[in-house]
């Protein structure tokens, strides 16, 4: 958007900051969707969201991040089946990388040095990605659509890379299932601020005041069905065993860092 309020696509945006954009509610109306109806979501809705996600902060305006939209088969099916089948009715895949290469090309075109190959870079570059990335979220929930984030891009980053044909110093960092809903989900309870919010300094809260927080949590109907369904003594078991298990973070872990050292990310 420039100072007349135009985007890159060359309309107008619908409101300027502060003329107050009903932004609140949608937020707080948020849940994932995993279930989707067949309807595609068109390349001009797209490119809406895209611009979104573009127009958010970024460390130094470098924007170290791409984004790959996936719609076609059969490489729809395959990155699916890369996150182990879920969402699969999605019609729309949007695989976030950090992408270093991008200015490291910008960097040798200018013949200059190509210094953002290493952990400080990888970092600003991943919170840039996922800002980016919830832009596009938000807007696509303000548009109608529904979306999952899927964590499994951690899992298979290394062939999901390959699949979507990532060159060195791309790396993919957020997935996201997206299309028109075909399912009303629960919306999920939330640790409130009375464990998140911390006034001037950090306060680590005694035993009591920690179980009382996370009550939200441990009382909420549909996890205590979790944790019978489960049979594990408590909600937090139910991670630490079953769904993120300590061996099973470890192993992820080393073939993360392995696929990092390897595409250059890691540089130091
Ligand atoms: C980085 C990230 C990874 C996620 N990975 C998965 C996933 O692999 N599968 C899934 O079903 N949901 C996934 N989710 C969705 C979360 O489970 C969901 O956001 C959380 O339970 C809160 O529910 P809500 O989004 O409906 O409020 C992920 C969310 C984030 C932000």
């Amino acid at each position: 958007m420039n100072s007349k309020g135009n985007d890159s696509l060359g309309t107008r945006s619908p409101l300027l900051p502060g003329e107050g954009s009903g932004v609140r509610p949608l937020l707080l109306a948020h849940r994932s969707v995993r279930k989707f109806t067949s309807q595609s979501v068109d390349d001009a809705l797209l490119a809406e969201l895209v611009e979104c996600g573009i127009r958010a902060s970024n460390t130094g305006n470098m924007q170290l991040y791409s984004v790959i939209a996936t719609t076609q088969e059969p490489l729809r099916s395959e990155l699916c089946k890369l996150h182990f089948g879920q969402c699969a009715t999605a019609p729309l895949w949007l695989t976030v990388c950090v992408d270093v290469a991008r200015y490291h090309h910008y960097c040798r075109v200018n013949q200059c040095d190509e210094p953002y190959g290493n952990l400080l870079w990888f970092i600003s570059a991943l919170v840039d990605a996922s800002l980016c990335a919830q832009n596009i979220c938000v807007a696509a929930e303000d548009k109608g659509l529904g979306f999952c984030y899927l964590g499994t891009v951690n899992y298979n980053t290394r062939q999901i890379a390959e699949l979507l044909q990532c060159p060195k110093g791309v790396v993919p960092v957020i997935a996201i299932a997206m299309g028109y809903p075909d399912e009303e989900p629960r919306r999920s309870e939330r640790l409130g601020q009375d464990a998140i919010l911390h006034r001037e300094t950090y306060h680590v809260p005694s035993d009591d005041e920690l179980v009382a927080s996370h009550r939200v949590r441990d009382d909420d109907p549909f996890n205590k069905r979790m944790v019978e369904e489960n049979g594990t003594r408590n909600y937090c078991e139910i991670f630490t065993t079953k769904r993120y298990p300590r061996e099973m973070n470890t192993a992820v872990s080393r073939d993360l860092l392995q696929f990092l050292r390897d595409s250059g990310m890691w540089d130091f």
